[in-house]
């Protein structure tokens, strides 16, 4: 199977850590950031990994993960001329994907504990032309997309609502999407927003509104690592861990 690992973004809440290095190469205990996030999806059965990124530290990403071979997984990058949003990012995947294939998607701050093969695999046995996002209950939502959800119909995501004043629920929606190829009719049917970008929430918003955006929540730790104390937190999880 693909996965798409996000990697790209100017990292502002990192300076000035990330003006000399892309947040995704930072070290987070042993290693830098992005490695978590391949063993992860290489452990859900990614065989071939396209890793979307800015200019910035491009070659330092070819020297650390080369082909991909030590990681055991085939890796191609996608070079994203400025940041435009994680949806326009995404969308630089295009050419790497079959009419109709499924993929997971992955933010590569995204750090987290849980074995995801599970989910991959309720997925596959969804419908073409739906999706799948992983949800993790968190103290504060408002910092986040929060899923708002619906007595009737239960085992899908009405709307989300991106870092929203008053959250509807205790839940966030994570970094980790599954998609097929029709994710990219979605992207080329969107506006950017406010500050300019295309947004993953309104992509999601698409298939929410279909009554097509099922769900599973994470039971382990996760934590994104792009602000100074989820970065810490994260670097204080993975201390010591062995990849
Ligand atoms: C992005 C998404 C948000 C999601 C978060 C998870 O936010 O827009 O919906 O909850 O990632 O890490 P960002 O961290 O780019 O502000």
């Amino acid at each position: 199977m693909k996965g798409i690992i996000l990697a790209g973004g100017t990292g502002t809440r990192l300076y000035p850590l990330t003006k000399l290095v892309n947040k995704h190469l930072l070290p987070v205990g042993k290693y830098p950031m992005i490695s978590y996030g391949m063993e992860r999806l290489r452990f859900a059965g990614v065989t071939d990994l396209i890793i979307v990124t800015g200019k910035m530290s491009a070659a330092l990403f070819t020297e650390y993960i080369g082909s991909g071979q030590q990681f055991g997984m085939r890796v191609t990058f996608s070079i994203q001329e400025e940041a435009g949003g994680i949806a326009q990012a995404l969308s630089l995947a295009e050419p790497f994907l079959a009419p109709g294939e499924k993929f997971v998607v992955l933010l590569g701050d995204n750090l987290f504990q849980e074995d995801i093969t599970p989910y991959v695999q309720s997925y596959l046995e969804q419908g073409s032309g739906e999706a799948r996002v992983l949800l993790k209950k968190v103290s504060d939502p408002r910092r986040y997309g929060v899923p708002v959800f619906d007595e009737v119909k239960q085992d899908y995501i009405v709307r989300i609502e991106e870092k929203p004043k008053q959250p509807k629920s205790y839940y966030c929606v994570t970094g980790i999407y599954m998609y097929d190829t029709e994710v990219f009719r979605h992207i080329h049917s969107i506006a950017p927003s406010a500050r300019g970008e295309l947004e993953i929430t309104d992509v999601n918003n698409v298939y929410a509104q279909a009554d097509r955006l099922k769900y599973d929540v994470l039971k382990g730790w996760w934590t994104d690592a792009g602000t100074f104390d989820s970065f810490n937190e994260a670097a204080i999880k993975l201390r010591g861990v062995q990849l």
